[in-house]
């Protein structure tokens, strides 16, 4: 539980808020590569972080994100015309290139130098395994591109998607850690304890998630953030972990059987404060993907199955997540198709921004706690100057999810399968 004030602190990301200031020290996932698929193209609208901007690919491939709003009068840019290296408003003709510098000013003297004097505001973007990230902090505290091992291994080695989520960015990443649910939620019929005896050689933890619905958590902090092991009881003597890992300040991996299936993880990125971009990312480090795997990840198989043509979710409020009462009451556990659509309903259903004065956590949300509390400590340290060290080192972050079943008198961070498993290779 959460005071509204923390409650507000924490949700709320816009700039000038402790927690807005506190992300724009990362670099955050803004688009997908092929969202602008050659140089010159259409710009696309961003909305991040409560900024309205644009995103253009110039003549030489380079990709600028400027403010919407045209410096001159306030004219949307997405309206623009890409060309020639800039983007040039279609009001009165001023042309800002990537770094927002006005380079062109054609409705005023030529002699005038007027053109000097304005800039747009502009942050830096790079690409990495077809994804477009972008900086939104100060230039004197430009941090070293990301590191994640999904951002750094081929592009065929990982399948990226992702939707538009209505509500607040943490109560969908608290959703990844919240072992607790899958039990629930995302169980089918018959009962948990008949399909515990099923075992499925893709998801061999499957068989402990069902039959033990009360995960344990031990929490361990490290310089990414937190590494999270959700235990279960498996044979006699032994746990099964799920490891999972919350990389601040709002990615996460999550536990997975290791060569059972690709690798799994998530950004939670905020719009503004009722929306979010959830992205979903499936990786292997070690090999390309089969043109199976890459289907298995991708379309109606996303994490959030998306309207064609946008980033929405197919199922959403106007249809009640497409539920239905009679898949509810013999095959599933919700009645909603799909795992990302389950968990959709669950927090777009929570309202835009829950309230966490009036929770009631127990056990199983201690990993969701300690989570709140970091984010709460690291946007108060930056308030008190405090920089977050991930932010500038991002080596860090070279880590993976795993799982394990071990002895029940091993600590799990310290198995040798576990510290193993986790390390990123690429
Ligand atoms: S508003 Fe953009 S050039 Fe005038
Ligand atoms: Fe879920």
């Amino acid at each position: 539980m959460l005071s509204k004030e923390e409650n507000a602190l924490i949700s709320q990301t816009d700039r000038g808020t402790p927690m807005g200031e506190y992300f724009r020290r990362f670099w955050m996932p803004v688009l997908l590569s092929s969202e602008l698929p050659e140089v010159d193209c259409p710009p696309v609208r961003v909305r991040l972080l409560g900024e309205d901007l644009v995103a253009f690919r110039d003549s030489n491939g380079q990709v600028g994100l400027i403010e919407a709003n045209c410096p001159h009068r306030g004219a949307s840019l997405f309206f623009g015309r890409n060309e020639e290296s800039g983007i040039r408003c279609v009001y009165h003709g001023w042309k800002f290139d990537v770094e927002g510098h006005c380079v062109d000013m054609p409705s005023e003297p030529a002699e005038s130098n007027f053109k000097h004097k304005v800039q747009a505001t502009a942050y830096p973007c790079v690409e990495r395994s077809g994804v477009i990230w972008t900086y939104m902090g100060p230039k004197e505290l430009l941090a070293p591109p990301p590191e994640f091992e999904w951002a750094r291994v081929p592009d065929s080695h990982v399948v990226v998607n992702k939707a538009i989520i209505s509500c607040n960015w943490l109560q969908v990443m608290e959703g990844d850690f919240d072992s607790s649910h899958i039990s629930f939620l995302h169980s089918r019929l018959p009962s948990p304890e008949e399909r515990a005896r099923r075992y499925d050689p893709n998801n061999p933890g499957a068989i402990f998630n069902r039959s033990d619905r009360s995960p344990q958590y031990t929490v361990i902090p490290k310089d990414y953030g937190l590494m999270v092991g959700a235990r279960r009881n498996a044979d006699e003597d032994k746990y099964y972990w799920r490891v999972s890992q919350w990389l601040t300040p709002f990615y996460d991996m999550i536990g997975h059987d290791p060569g059972a299936m690709a690798m799994s993880a998530h950004a939670t990125v905020p719009m503004d404060d009722h929306h979010c971009w959830s992205w979903a990312v499936r990786w292997e480090g070690d090999r390309p993907m089969t043109a199976e795997e890459r289907t298995q990840w991708s379309g109606e198989e996303a994490r959030v199955p998306i309207q064609p043509g946008s980033f929405w979710p197919k199922a959403n409020v106007t249809n009640d997540y497409l539920i239905e009462r009679e898949m509810q009451r013999t095959k599933s556990f919700t009645g909603i198709p799909g795992i990302g659509n389950q968990d959709l309903a669950m927090t777009e259903g929570m309202g835009p921004v829950v309230d966490r004065s009036r929770e009631h956590l127990g056990t199983s949300d201690l990993a969701i706690i300690r989570i709140r509390r970091e984010l709460l400590q690291a946007a108060r340290a930056l308030q008190q100057g405090v920089e977050p060290y991930a932010a500038q080192h991002p080596e860090v972050y070279h880590i993976r999810p795993t799982s394990a079943v071990l002895p029940r008198d091993v600590p799990f961070d310290q198995s040798e399968r576990v510290v193993e498993t986790t390390r990123a290779r690429a």
